[in-house]
């Protein structure tokens, strides 16, 4: 019987060396180890046996269990290293490689990109980007920049109140502000000069038609420092028009008026869809109209009266000068790209957004 026994523990030990997978090595357990195995029925049957064989048997077959036992669970642990090894090989990631990018789901809207354009060329340019409150007082849209109390944008007619209006030349009556241009003096009280800042945002009129919205977007600009003058200006905006309508740009400045700033200035890039106003077939340019220049948007010198407003923060007219500007984000975006109803950009018709970016 021992000799069965010792027959039986060889052939075991040669399996579990030889199982090359934790699933093999598992058969093997079950074959010699299992419930219907041999040794283990041997050992269950020992107490029939002879006394004499009972002692030498038993031991013999305990024996045999426990070195096969041992000699699985060492094997077993070898192989799960092993498999471990193989799957982390298999797994392996690398993780300096791109990640997949993430499926376009949608995209900016035209206004948005054109405002980041925007943004962009003055950031380039060294100015900083701000922003103020859309809801502002008659003090900060009217009166510090300068606007007599007889200017007829102050009339209902032209400006959102905010309601209830008792008063439209109260100074702290609220409205919605009609430009951002507020934000020239919230901005000089908040630091002195050297000032080169942007502020995009929202602005709002009464209007509405193929050129109107009742709400619309605004960049101004503003640069105030020793030595500014309108030549900085002009440089200025050329580069602009320039990064946004291409290499071959000029600008002109026409006079013109605005309560904040003397002498004032309407600024046109020269057209960029013909040339002299021409077309290539020899018909008049319908997008400048045969002038061969464009409107973009109105500017001028800081007028020193609105410098009086913030005299006491380090703004004193006569140490420091200023330019400033301001276009339409919705303007600039039709011209570029050619949108023929500024109602276009508020309609969320996917189509045309679709379009654009
Ligand atoms: N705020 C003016 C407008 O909305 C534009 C402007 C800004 C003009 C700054 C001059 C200087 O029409």
């Amino acid at each position: 019987m021992t000799d069965r026994i010792a027959q039986i523990r060889t052939e075991a030990e040669g399996a579990i060396a030889a199982a090359a997978n934790t699933q093999t090595l598992e058969d093997v357990r079950i074959q010699y180890l299992g419930r219907k195995a041999e040794l283990p029925n041997l050992l269950r049957s020992v107490a029939e046996l002879p006394p004499n064989e009972r002692a030498a048997t038993g031991k013999a077959a305990n024996e045999a269990r426990k070195a096969l036992e041992a000699a699985i669970e060492q094997r077993t642990e070898q192989l799960a290293a092993q498999e471990l090894d193989q799957r982390l090989q298999r797994d392996r990631v690398d993780v300096t490689l791109p990640g997949d990018p993430p499926p376009q789901i949608g995209r900016l809207h035209l206004i948005t990109q054109t405002r980041r354009e925007i943004e962009d060329v003055f950031i380039g340019l060294g100015f900083n980007v701000a922003e103020g409150p859309e809801v502002e007082t008659v003090y900060y849209n009217f009166d510090a920049l300068n606007h007599a109390p007889t200017h007829p944008a102050r009339l209902m007619s032209d400006t959102f109140y905010v309601a209830p209006t008792s008063d439209i030349f109260d100074p702290d009556t609220r409205l919605l502000r009609v430009h951002t241009s507020p934000m020239q003096v919230r901005a000089m009280e908040s630091q002195p000069p050297p000032l080169y800042i942007i502020v995009p945002g929202r602005t709002y009129r009464p209007d509405n038609d193929a050129t109107h919205t009742p709400q619309f977007h605004q960049v101004e600009g503003l640069a105030v420092d020793t030595d500014i003058t309108l030549g900085d200006l002009q440089g200025t905006l050329l580069a602009f028009a320039r990064a946004i309508f291409g290499e071959d740009r000029q600008v002109r400045l026409r006079p013109h008026f605005f309560p904040f700033t003397e002498p004032s200035v309407e600024v046109d890039v020269s057209c960029f869809n013909c040339t002299d106003g021409v077309m290539p077939d020899g018909s008049h340019c319908p997008l400048c109209r045969g002038s061969a220049w464009i409107e973009i948007l109105g500017s001028g010198m800081v007028d020193p009266n609105v410098f009086e407003y913030v005299r006491e923060y380090g703004y004193d007219p006569e140490q420091i000068q200023g330019f400033a500007f301001g276009m339409g984000i919705e303007r600039i975006a039709m011209l570029k790209h050619g949108v023929p109803d500024l109602r276009m950009l508020y309609d969320n018709d996917v189509r045309f957004l679709e379009q654009f970016g």
